[in-house]
């Protein structure tokens, strides 16, 4: 990668930090409402004996004693934290503070699904569900205040911007970042299982089993889908089509923009990825009729261009000015052709299985 990630501003304090959460943008995880009485129709009888039995395993709460820290933790911190220079430690801070949002975003919106609803299925699965994101949120959290730097969760709540999704939107991009959720940790967990003197903060300790509550949230989504078989087929492929591109897209850009937490764990920002996407493509053949190639190398080239115009961009918002202002809409432009050119691309179709569940096995 010749280009190179411009620095953001720095998080210094707790309303930095609470600034960095609240903030909208093209890159940082956004809140979500959607329409509860379409929601509250939802029928789940044709998977009925795979969504008994996911019931049956939510219900068990095996992780319901993991998000505890134990007594090492506290040392961990103390001795690696003030190895970390400057630099990564921004990078750090804004991977806690952006995983933060992102698990909150999915608190929020399965608790407001659950008090609109009646429906008792779908009722259930958002209360559990809601469970896990809210252990997972306050997990990060905790690690944030050691740098004095705790999230006011309710105040985010209240004042961040939300964004009003029709329900099948939601299906598909939530299925999609809780398997792309799953595929990150497990593939940190893995690295640092593989060389634990990278681990340079004990959390990482905790991604195994956690992944597996987001794994379990994506499963959730796929039997809500295969349930309405319409929301996989004809018109409907264009955008499943868009949500990946989108997602796959945004989670390059973002990762690219902080490549420094990733060579820390030996890994870099390309070779990490791509690992994702291949995992999250081979468990989305579970209900997604269409993949992406993500191993093309147009479709490299292009999520290349795409970091590199969202570099160009930001340094023009840093100059401001009118130059700085139309070199942003220039950009603008360009991010959108070159989104364009990425959705055209041929994608892969396949047929889907029988059975939709499948293992976190990875
Ligand atoms: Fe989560
Ligand atoms: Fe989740």
């Amino acid at each position: 990668m010749s280009t190179t990630a411009t620095p953001a501003k720095p998080i210094a304090s707790a309303s930095d930090a609470n600034q960095k959460a609240v903030e909208s943008s093209m890159l940082s995880p956004r809140f979500y409402t959607t329409d509860f009485a379409a929601m509250d129709r939802l029928d789940v009888s044709s998977v009925r004996t795979e969504w008994d039995a996911m019931m049956r395993e939510y219900e068990g709460d095996n992780n319901h004693d993991h998000f505890q820290r134990d007594e090492k933790f506290a040392e961990e911190v103390a001795e690696l934290m003030p190895k970390l220079s400057p630099e990564m430690r921004q990078e750090f801070l804004d991977f806690l503070i952006s995983s933060l949002t992102s698990e909150f975003s999915g608190c929020i919106l399965y608790n407001e699904i659950r008090k609109n609803i009646e429906n008792p299925d779908i009722k259930q699965l958002m209360t559990y569900m809601a469970r896990d994101e809210s252990r997972h949120a306050g997990f990060i959290n905790q690690s944030l205040k050691d740098f004095g730097l705790g999230i006011d969760m309710g105040d985010l709540k209240r004042t961040k911007a939300y964004t009003f999704f029709k329900p099948k939107y939601i299906y598909y991009a939530t299925y999609l970042s809780e398997k792309i959720g799953y595929a990150r940790y497990i593939t940190i967990f893995r690295q640092l299982e593989k060389h634990p003197e990278k681990r340079f903060h004990p959390i990482f300790r905790w991604f195994e089993l956690w992944c597996n509550d987001e794994f379990r949230h994506g499963e959730s989504f796929a039997l809500i889908m295969r349930a309405n078989p319409h929301l996989l087929r004809g018109l409907n492929k264009l955008w499943i089509r868009f949500f990946i591109l989108a997602v796959y897209a945004t989670m390059y850009v973002r990762d690219h923009t902080r490549p420094m937490l990733h060579h820390a764990m030996g890994l870099d920002s390309d070779e990490y990825d791509y690992t994702v996407f291949r995992i999250t493509t081979e468990i989305s053949r579970q209900v997604f009729p269409i993949a992406l190639d993500t191993d093309h190398p147009d479709f490299r080239a292009g999520l290349e261009k795409l970091f590199a115009i969202s570099q160009a961009n930001e340094l023009a918002k840093a100059r401001g000015g009118v130059v700085g202002k139309l070199t942003q809409a220039v950009c603008a432009v360009r991010a959108a052709l070159t989104f364009g050119r990425l959705y055209l691309m041929p994608v892969q179709s396949s047929e889907l299985p029988q059975t939709v569940r499948m293992v976190p096995a990875w």
